[in-house]
C-alpha cells in the first residue's frame, strides 16, 4: 500500500528535507510519521463555541487509539462555529468551514481524517468538505450535555423557548431565568434535546459514517473517550482498507437516515445539511425524497423537542441501534458502515432498555412523524414542517396574514398591543432566507405576539424563508424556497391575504387568484445586494437555495485528494 503522505515524507532531496525536518523540530523522530497512516484529527475546538470546549481532550483519546493501531495523529484547527456567540448566524459560515476544512485536508500530508463535531453545523460543515476530498474519513461527535435539573425538573434547551416566553407573559421572574442558565448548561457537550446538533450526530451514525452508539453517549460519559480512542483504532484500518467516504455514502445511505430522522423527530435542519453533504458526494437527492422515504415512519423515539426525554435518556434506553432496530423493516441493513460491516451489524444485537423512550413502531407516541414538505404558489420549490412538533389542531388551518417584512420590522412591532393578530392570524416573515438575510438564520419560530400570550395562547401558524433552531417547535412553516428575496410568491403577501397550511395534504398557499398574483409581481422591486466584501459577498453571490441545501454554487461535487501542484 503506498501511503498518500509518503509523497511528502518518503521523499528524497530538497522536498523530502522539508517535509520531514519541520516535523522532527517538533521533536518527532522521523519514525513516527515515515511510512505510517497520518491521520488528520479536524478539531472544532474552541472556547467560542461551549458545546466542542472539550474536544481537546477527546482528540487525546483519538490519538491513543490512533497510537496503538499504529498510525500518526496530526491535529489541526478548523474554523470553529458556536450556535450561541456567533453573528449574525452560524449558517452563514457554514460553507466557508466546509470550504477550511476541504482544503485543509487536501492540502497535507493526510491519509486519513478523524472529524470532531459537535455544535450544530460544525458536522455538516466538515462532513461536506470531507467528501469534496474523498479520504478515509471517521465522525466523532462530542456528545450532548447531561439533562438540566432545575428545581425539581428536568430541563433542556427547549425550555428557553418556554422560559422566554413566560418571561414575557409574567409568569416567571428574570432573576430565576437567570439561575436557570447553569442549571441547564450542567456539564460540557452539546443541546441535551433532539435540536440539530443531536440530530446531526444521529445522521452521522445512520449514515455509517461513526462507530455505532455515537450519537447518544453523553458528553461526560467516560464511554464517550472510550469510542474516540476505538474511532482512533478504526481509522487506521480504514486507510488500510481504503475505505473512503464515497464507498459508505450511497443513496442508500441516505435514505436510512432520513428514515431514521423521522423516527427520532429529527430537526427540520436536517434536510438543508443532509441536501448540501449528499452534493457533494454526488448522491442525487431531492427535497421530495425526504417525504417519499419517510411516508409511513412513525416517531418512536420520545425526545424533546417532540416528546419528553433527552439525549442522556436515549442513551440509557439504547442509543440510536436500539431506534434502528425497531426501524429494521424500513431500512436498507447491507450498507456499509466505517467498520467495513453491514450497517445492520450495528444494531440486530441491541435492545430497548425502556419503552417510555423508543417505542415500538406498532405502538409509536406519534403516527406523524418526520419532516413534511409542502408544495404551493407560497413554496413552489418547497417549504418544510416539523408535524411532532407542531400544535395538531393547526395542522389544518386558514387564517389571515400578518405580515412583517423583514426582522427589524418583526422586532418592532411583534409585542405592539395594536397589532392586527389573533389565534387564527399566520405570521409572515420575509427576508430570512440564505440571501435575503443573508444566512437564513433560526428566526423563523417567531415569538407569540405579545397580547396573544396574555390571553394564553400558546401557537399559532408561522411562516418564513428562514430557519429554526432544531431546539424549537411549533406550528412552524419554514425553508420556504424561493425566498422572498430573490421575487419567491412569499414577498407578494400581504396583511389580511388568506394562507392556508394543510400538511395532511401537504400544501401552502395563499387564497388569491393567479390573476392578483401577476399583478402584484409585476409591482416587486428587485431588491438591492448590498455592496459588501469579502465572504459574505461571496456568500451572496453563489449560495443556493433552501431546497437545494443553501450550499455555494461552485463547492458542489469534490476535487478528490490530489493536490493542484506537487512541489515547492
Ligand atoms: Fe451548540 Fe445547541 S448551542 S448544540
Amino acid at each position: 500500500m503506498k501511503l498518500r503522505s509518503s509523497n511528502w515524507f518518503g521523499r528524497t532531496g530538497k522536498d523530502g528535507f522539508i517535509y520531514r525536518a519541520w516535523m522532527k523540530g517538533q521533536g518527532i523522530p522521523s519514525h513516527e510519521f515515515k511510512g505510517k497512516p497520518v491521520i488528520g484529527i479536524c478539531n472544532t475546538w474552541s472556547e467560542l463555541t461551549p458545546c466542542n470546549a472539550h474536544f481537546r481532550e477527546l482528540a487525546e483519546s483519538v490519538k491513543h487509539g490512533i497510537y496503538e493501531a499504529g498510525g500518526f495523529p496530526v491535529e489541526f484547527p478548523v474554523m470553529s462555529l458556536g450556535e450561541t456567540l456567533i453573528k449574525p448566524t452560524a449558517m452563514l459560515y457554514r460553507n466557508l468551514v466546509s470550504m477550511d476544512v476541504e482544503e485543509s485536508i487536501r492540502a497535507n500530508p493526510m491519509d486519513g481524517v478523524v472529524l470532531l463535531c459537535g455544535c450544530d453545523k460544525t458536522t455538516p460543515a466538515l462532513i461536506m468538505g470531507a467528501c469534496s476530498v474523498d479520504l478515509p474519513s471517521i465522525v466523532v461527535s462530542g456528545g450532548a450535555m447531561l439533562t438540566g435539573k432545575f428545581r425539581g425538573t428536568d430541563i433542556g434547551t427547549s425550555d428557553v423557548w418556554r422560559f422566554a416566553e413566560a418571561l414575557r407573559a409574567g409568569k416567571m421572574s428574570q432573576q430565576d431565568m437567570e439561575f436557570s442558565e447553569a442549571c441547564m448548561a450542567r456539564s460540557r457537550g452539546h443541546c441535551a434535546v433532539m435540536g440539530t446538533a443531536s440530530t446531526m450526530a444521529s445522521m452521522t451514525e445512520a449514515l455509517g459514517l461513526s462507530l455505532a452508539e455515537n450519537a447518544a453517549i453523553p458528553a461526560a460519559d467516560s464511554r464517550r473517550k472510550t469510542l474516540a480512542h476505538l474511532s482512533g483504532m478504526r481509522i487506521v484500518e480504514m486507510v488500510k482498507e481504503n475505505l473512503k467516504l464515497s464507498d459508505i455514502l450511497s443513496r442508500e445511505a441516505f435514505e436510512n437516515a432520513i428514515i431514521t430522522n423521522a423516527a427520532i423527530g429529527g430537526s427540520t435542519n436536517f434536510i438543508i445539511h443532509l441536501l448540501a453533504i449528499a452534493g457533494r458526494i454526488g448522491v442525487k437527492l431531492s427535497i421530495d425524497d425526504f417525504d417519499t422515504d419517510s411516508r409511513g415512519i412513525p416517531l418512536i423515539a420520545n425526545l424533546q423537542p417532540s416528546g419528553k426525554y433527552f439525549m442522556e435518556d436515549l442513551y440509557y434506553a439504547g442509543g440510536i441501534p436500539a431506534v434502528m432496530k425497531e426501524l429494521h423493516s424500513f431500512l436498507n441493513g447491507n450498507t456499509i458502515t466505517v467498520s467495513g460491516k453491514p450497517i445492520s451489524e450495528n444494531y440486530e444485537n441491541s435492545d430497548c432498555y425502556n419503552r417510555e423512550v423508543i417505542a415500538t413502531v406498532q405502538q409509536p407516541f406519534n403516527q406523524m412523524a418526520g419532516i413534511c414538505v409542502l408544495k404551493g404558489n407560497l413554496c413552489e420549490h418547497g417549504a418544510v414542517i416539523k408535524p411532532s412538533a407542531a400544535s395538531a389542531s393547526l395542522l389544518k388551518h386558514t387564517g389571515k396574514a400578518v405580515v412583517f417584512e423583514n426582522i427589524d420590522d418583526y422586532k418592532a412591532r411583534i409585542d405592539d398591543p395594536d397589532l392586527d393578530v389573533d389565534e387564527n392570524s399566520v405570521l409572515v416573515l420575509k427576508h430570512v432566507g440564505p440571501r435575503g438575510y443573508p444566512g437564513m438564520p433560526e428566526v423563523g419560530n417567531m415569538s407569540i405576539p405579545k397580547k396573544l400570550l396574555l390571553k394564553g395562547i400558546t401557537d399559532i401558524v408561522r411562516i418564513s424563508d428562514g430557519r429554526m433552531s432544531g431546539t424549537g417547535f411549533g406550528t412552524v412553516v419554514l425553508h420556504v424556497s424561493p425566498e422572498a428575496f430573490i421575487g419567491g410568491n412569499l414577498a407578494i403577501v400581504r396583511n389580511g391575504d388568506p394562507i392556508t397550511l394543510d400538511v395532511k395534504n401537504k400544501i401552502l398557499c395563499v387564497e388569491i387568484s393567479e390573476e392578483e398574483i401577476g399583478e402584484r409581481r409585476k409591482k416587486i422591486k428587485p431588491m438591492q445586494q448590498a455592496a459588501g466584501r469579502g465572504y459574505t459577498w461571496l456568500f451572496r453571490q453563489h449560495v443556493e437555495q433552501a431546497h437545494l441545501g443553501a450550499d455555494l454554487d461552485f463547492l458542489k461535487g469534490g476535487s478528490g485528494s490530489e493536490v493542484l501542484k506537487d512541489s515547492h
